[in-house]
Protein backbone atom coordinates (compact mmCIF):
# COMPACT_ATOMS: atom_id res chain seq x y z
CA UNK A 1 0.00 0.00 0.00
CA UNK A 2 1.18 3.39 -0.78
CA UNK A 3 1.62 6.78 0.56
CA UNK A 4 -1.34 9.21 0.56
CA UNK A 5 -0.66 12.88 1.04
CA UNK A 6 -3.50 15.66 1.10
CA UNK A 7 -2.04 19.19 0.05
CA UNK A 8 -4.54 20.97 1.66
CA UNK A 9 -4.90 24.75 3.25
CA UNK A 10 -7.11 27.57 4.84
CA UNK A 11 -6.34 29.47 1.76
CA UNK A 12 -6.15 29.78 -1.92
CA UNK A 13 -3.52 30.98 -3.57
CA UNK A 14 -0.41 29.58 -1.31
CA UNK A 15 0.84 27.25 -4.05
CA UNK A 16 -1.64 23.93 -3.27
CA UNK A 17 -1.70 22.96 -6.95
CA UNK A 18 2.19 23.90 -7.64
CA UNK A 19 3.09 21.85 -4.51
CA UNK A 20 1.53 18.95 -5.38
CA UNK A 21 2.56 19.14 -8.89
CA UNK A 22 6.34 19.77 -8.14
CA UNK A 23 6.19 17.60 -4.82
CA UNK A 24 4.94 14.62 -6.76
CA UNK A 25 7.50 14.84 -9.44
CA UNK A 26 10.07 15.40 -7.34
CA UNK A 27 9.42 11.93 -5.46
CA UNK A 28 8.95 10.82 -8.84
CA UNK A 29 12.71 11.20 -9.21
CA UNK A 30 13.40 9.08 -6.73
CA UNK A 31 12.22 5.86 -8.82
CA UNK A 32 9.10 6.16 -7.14
CA UNK A 33 5.68 5.94 -8.87
CA UNK A 34 3.40 8.71 -7.92
CA UNK A 35 0.05 9.37 -8.72
CA UNK A 36 -1.06 12.80 -8.93
CA UNK A 37 -4.96 13.42 -8.17
CA UNK A 38 -6.35 16.61 -8.94
CA UNK A 39 -9.73 16.98 -6.46
CA UNK A 40 -10.26 20.84 -6.79
CA UNK A 41 -13.17 21.45 -9.07
CA UNK A 42 -11.41 25.06 -9.61
CA UNK A 43 -7.81 23.42 -9.90
CA UNK A 44 -7.66 23.75 -13.45
CA UNK A 45 -4.65 21.01 -13.28
CA UNK A 46 -6.74 18.75 -15.72
CA UNK A 47 -5.04 21.11 -19.01
CA UNK A 48 -1.54 19.40 -17.71
CA UNK A 49 0.53 19.14 -21.03
CA UNK A 50 3.24 16.86 -20.59
CA UNK A 51 -0.15 14.23 -20.25
CA UNK A 52 0.57 10.73 -22.85
CA UNK A 53 -3.15 11.58 -23.74
CA UNK A 54 -6.15 14.18 -23.15
CA UNK A 55 -9.29 13.85 -21.50
CA UNK A 56 -11.51 15.63 -19.25
CA UNK A 57 -12.84 12.85 -17.45
CA UNK A 58 -11.67 12.33 -14.14
CA UNK A 59 -13.04 11.60 -10.56
CA UNK A 60 -16.93 12.43 -11.59
CA UNK A 61 -17.24 9.86 -14.43
CA UNK A 62 -15.30 7.36 -11.96
CA UNK A 63 -17.88 8.13 -8.94
CA UNK A 64 -20.56 7.94 -11.67
CA UNK A 65 -19.00 4.87 -12.87
CA UNK A 66 -19.17 6.01 -16.63
CA UNK A 67 -15.59 4.68 -16.36
CA UNK A 68 -13.03 2.11 -15.57
CA UNK A 69 -9.74 3.84 -13.38
CA UNK A 70 -7.90 2.60 -16.77
CA UNK A 71 -9.64 5.35 -18.60
CA UNK A 72 -8.82 8.51 -16.25
CA UNK A 73 -5.91 7.49 -14.67
CA UNK A 74 -3.33 9.21 -17.67
CA UNK A 75 0.12 8.24 -17.57
CA UNK A 76 2.65 11.16 -17.99
CA UNK A 77 5.32 10.83 -20.42
CA UNK A 78 8.05 9.79 -17.88
CA UNK A 79 5.88 6.83 -17.13
CA UNK A 80 7.04 7.28 -13.02
CA UNK A 81 4.10 9.76 -13.07
CA UNK A 82 0.57 9.66 -13.73
CA UNK A 83 -2.49 11.82 -13.24
CA UNK A 84 -5.88 12.20 -12.39
CA UNK A 85 -8.26 14.64 -12.99
CA UNK A 86 -11.37 15.83 -11.11
CA UNK A 87 -13.67 15.75 -14.56
CA UNK A 88 -15.89 18.60 -13.56
CA UNK A 89 -16.76 19.84 -16.78
CA UNK A 90 -20.74 20.90 -15.29
CA UNK A 91 -21.98 22.92 -12.11
CA UNK A 92 -24.06 20.06 -11.10
CA UNK A 93 -20.08 17.79 -10.87
CA UNK A 94 -19.55 20.07 -7.70
CA UNK A 95 -22.59 19.10 -6.37
CA UNK A 96 -21.90 15.30 -7.23
CA UNK A 97 -18.34 15.97 -5.47
CA UNK A 98 -19.84 16.66 -2.37
CA UNK A 99 -22.78 14.62 -2.17
CA UNK A 100 -20.19 11.62 -2.94
CA UNK A 101 -17.83 13.07 -0.44
CA UNK A 102 -20.19 12.94 2.46
CA UNK A 103 -21.00 9.23 1.37
CA UNK A 104 -17.47 8.02 1.98
CA UNK A 105 -17.76 6.54 -2.00
CA UNK A 106 -14.89 10.03 -2.89
CA UNK A 107 -12.74 8.10 -0.30
CA UNK A 108 -12.89 4.64 -1.51
CA UNK A 109 -12.49 5.62 -4.75
CA UNK A 110 -9.07 7.55 -3.95
CA UNK A 111 -8.10 4.70 -1.81
CA UNK A 112 -8.67 2.13 -4.67
CA UNK A 113 -6.70 3.87 -7.15
CA UNK A 114 -3.84 4.97 -5.18
CA UNK A 115 -2.97 1.41 -4.64
CA UNK A 116 -0.86 0.57 -7.59
CA UNK A 117 1.42 3.90 -6.74
CA UNK A 118 4.11 4.44 -4.35
CA UNK A 119 2.40 8.07 -3.26
CA UNK A 120 -0.64 9.50 -4.13
CA UNK A 121 -0.39 13.38 -3.90
CA UNK A 122 -3.58 15.37 -4.05
CA UNK A 123 -4.33 18.93 -4.62
CA UNK A 124 -7.55 19.72 -2.40
CA UNK A 125 -9.81 22.58 -2.54
CA UNK A 126 -8.99 25.31 0.05
CA UNK A 127 -10.49 24.96 3.53
CA UNK A 128 -11.93 22.15 5.38
CA UNK A 129 -15.47 21.35 3.65
CA UNK A 130 -16.79 17.83 2.52
CA UNK A 131 -14.29 17.44 -0.12
CA UNK A 132 -11.39 17.82 2.23
CA UNK A 133 -12.81 16.12 4.77
CA UNK A 134 -12.63 13.10 2.84
CA UNK A 135 -9.62 13.37 1.39
CA UNK A 136 -8.31 13.57 5.25
CA UNK A 137 -10.34 10.63 6.04
CA UNK A 138 -8.10 8.10 3.77
CA UNK A 139 -4.92 10.01 3.85
CA UNK A 140 -1.66 9.11 5.48
CA UNK A 141 -0.69 12.86 6.28
CA UNK A 142 -1.98 16.53 5.45
CA UNK A 143 1.13 18.80 3.93
CA UNK A 144 0.07 22.11 4.62
CA UNK A 145 1.30 25.09 2.40
CA UNK A 146 1.46 28.22 3.93
CA UNK A 147 2.13 31.62 2.24
CA UNK A 148 4.58 34.46 3.48
CA UNK A 149 2.42 36.38 4.65
CA UNK A 150 0.88 37.71 7.95
CA UNK A 151 -2.96 36.72 7.57
CA UNK A 152 -1.79 33.17 5.89
CA UNK A 153 0.09 32.53 8.93
CA UNK A 154 -2.22 34.07 11.84
CA UNK A 155 -4.78 31.44 10.73
CA UNK A 156 -2.84 28.49 10.27
CA UNK A 157 -3.08 27.48 13.98
CA UNK A 158 -6.89 27.23 13.89
CA UNK A 159 -6.69 25.29 10.43
CA UNK A 160 -4.35 22.78 12.18
CA UNK A 161 -6.58 22.04 14.96
CA UNK A 162 -9.65 21.54 12.76
CA UNK A 163 -7.48 19.11 11.06
CA UNK A 164 -6.48 17.68 14.61
CA UNK A 165 -10.56 17.67 15.03
CA UNK A 166 -10.91 15.74 11.70
CA UNK A 167 -8.07 12.84 12.55
CA UNK A 168 -10.10 12.51 16.35
CA UNK A 169 -12.98 11.89 14.48
CA UNK A 170 -12.51 9.96 11.07
CA UNK A 171 -8.83 8.75 11.01
CA UNK A 172 -6.54 7.96 13.92
CA UNK A 173 -3.81 7.18 11.37
CA UNK A 174 -3.64 11.19 9.61
CA UNK A 175 -0.53 12.49 10.52
CA UNK A 176 0.81 16.15 9.91
CA UNK A 177 3.59 15.35 6.89
CA UNK A 178 4.27 19.37 7.39
CA UNK A 179 3.64 22.57 7.17
CA UNK A 180 5.41 24.50 4.04
CA UNK A 181 6.31 27.93 3.70
CA UNK A 182 5.44 29.09 0.16
CA UNK A 183 6.13 32.65 -1.64
CA UNK A 184 9.02 33.31 0.24
CA UNK A 185 10.06 36.59 -1.28
CA UNK A 186 13.87 36.88 -0.18
CA UNK A 187 13.88 40.85 -0.31
CA UNK A 188 10.48 41.40 1.53
CA UNK A 189 11.10 42.44 5.13
CA UNK A 190 7.49 41.79 5.99
CA UNK A 191 8.18 38.28 4.70
CA UNK A 192 10.97 37.84 6.82
CA UNK A 193 9.28 38.86 9.94
CA UNK A 194 6.28 36.46 9.25
CA UNK A 195 9.05 33.61 8.58
CA UNK A 196 10.91 34.03 12.18
CA UNK A 197 7.48 34.23 12.83
CA UNK A 198 6.64 30.93 12.03
CA UNK A 199 10.42 29.34 13.07
CA UNK A 200 9.97 30.59 16.69
CA UNK A 201 6.11 29.02 16.65
CA UNK A 202 6.47 25.89 15.32
CA UNK A 203 9.01 22.37 15.76
CA UNK A 204 11.53 21.53 13.32
CA UNK A 205 9.68 18.66 12.57
CA UNK A 206 6.33 20.20 12.04
CA UNK A 207 7.98 22.89 9.60
CA UNK A 208 10.17 21.60 7.35
CA UNK A 209 13.39 22.98 6.59
CA UNK A 210 12.86 23.33 2.99
CA UNK A 211 10.83 26.55 1.83
CA UNK A 212 9.83 27.81 -1.97
CA UNK A 213 10.85 30.86 -3.07
CA UNK A 214 8.98 32.91 -5.07
CA UNK A 215 10.17 32.69 -8.18
CA UNK A 216 7.84 33.47 -11.17
CA UNK A 217 9.00 30.05 -13.09
CA UNK A 218 6.81 28.45 -11.13
CA UNK A 219 3.96 30.92 -12.84
CA UNK A 220 4.95 30.08 -16.41
CA UNK A 221 5.39 26.44 -15.43
CA UNK A 222 1.52 26.81 -13.80
CA UNK A 223 0.32 27.48 -17.06
CA UNK A 224 1.22 24.68 -18.89
CA UNK A 225 0.17 22.59 -15.66
CA UNK A 226 3.89 21.31 -15.70
CA UNK A 227 6.61 20.98 -12.85
CA UNK A 228 8.76 23.51 -13.03
CA UNK A 229 11.77 21.62 -13.39
CA UNK A 230 10.83 20.81 -17.32
CA UNK A 231 10.93 23.98 -17.85
CA UNK A 232 14.14 25.80 -19.20
CA UNK A 233 15.93 28.26 -16.63
CA UNK A 234 13.57 27.26 -13.47
CA UNK A 235 16.93 25.40 -12.18
CA UNK A 236 16.27 27.28 -8.85
CA UNK A 237 12.76 26.73 -8.46
CA UNK A 238 12.83 23.17 -9.28
CA UNK A 239 15.25 22.65 -6.92
CA UNK A 240 13.49 24.00 -4.37
CA UNK A 241 11.10 20.96 -4.28
CA UNK A 242 13.96 18.49 -5.09
CA UNK A 243 14.81 19.81 -1.17
CA UNK A 244 11.50 19.33 -0.17
CA UNK A 245 11.30 15.85 -1.26
CA UNK A 246 14.83 14.79 0.29
CA UNK A 247 13.62 15.81 3.23
CA UNK A 248 10.24 14.19 3.21
CA UNK A 249 12.52 10.81 2.21
CA UNK A 250 14.68 11.97 5.14
CA UNK A 251 11.70 12.43 7.79
CA UNK A 252 10.27 8.75 6.51
CA UNK A 253 13.39 7.04 7.01
CA UNK A 254 13.39 8.69 10.53
CA UNK A 255 9.73 7.56 11.84
CA UNK A 256 10.70 4.15 10.26
CA UNK A 257 13.66 3.63 12.42
CA UNK A 258 11.70 5.05 15.18
CA UNK A 259 9.37 2.20 14.60
CA UNK A 260 11.79 -0.52 14.73
CA UNK A 261 13.88 0.99 17.73
CA UNK A 262 10.37 1.09 19.50
CA UNK A 263 9.53 -2.75 18.30
CA UNK A 264 13.13 -3.97 19.53
CA UNK A 265 12.30 -2.19 23.02
CA UNK A 266 9.50 -4.63 23.26
CA UNK A 267 11.73 -7.59 23.67
N1 LIG B 1 6.66 29.88 -5.22
C1 LIG B 1 5.94 30.57 -6.11
N2 LIG B 1 6.44 31.70 -6.69
C2 LIG B 1 5.72 32.41 -7.58
N3 LIG B 1 4.49 32.09 -7.97
C3 LIG B 1 3.93 30.97 -7.45
C4 LIG B 1 4.63 30.16 -6.50
N4 LIG B 1 3.82 29.12 -6.16
C5 LIG B 1 2.69 29.28 -6.86
N5 LIG B 1 2.75 30.38 -7.64
C6 LIG B 1 1.71 30.92 -8.53
O1 LIG B 1 0.70 31.47 -7.68
C7 LIG B 1 -0.60 31.15 -8.15
C8 LIG B 1 -1.33 30.33 -7.09
O2 LIG B 1 -0.65 29.10 -6.91
P1 LIG B 1 -1.44 27.71 -6.79
O3 LIG B 1 -0.45 26.63 -6.67
O4 LIG B 1 -2.44 27.61 -7.89
O5 LIG B 1 -2.18 27.96 -5.40
P2 LIG B 1 -3.48 27.21 -4.79
O6 LIG B 1 -3.59 25.88 -5.43
O7 LIG B 1 -3.19 27.15 -3.32
O8 LIG B 1 -4.64 28.10 -5.08
C9 LIG B 1 -0.39 30.40 -9.45
O9 LIG B 1 -0.48 31.32 -10.52
C10 LIG B 1 1.02 29.84 -9.35
O10 LIG B 1 1.63 29.69 -10.60
MG1 LIG C 1 -5.13 25.10 -6.58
Amino acid sequence: MGKIITVASHKGGVGKTTTTLNAGYSLSRFGQKVLIIDSDPQGGMTIASNLKRRTDKGLVQLLKNEIKPEQAVIPTKDKQMAFLGSGVTEPEDVFLFDREARKGTLGKLITSVSEKFDYTFIDAPAGLGAIVTSLLSVSNSVLVPVGCSSIAVRTLPLFLKLIRKIRAKFNNNLMLEGVLMTLVDENSASCAEVFDEVRNSFPSNVLFDSYIPYDEAFERAGIKSVPAAMLKGATEAAQAYMDLAIELKNREMQADRKEKDDDEGLF
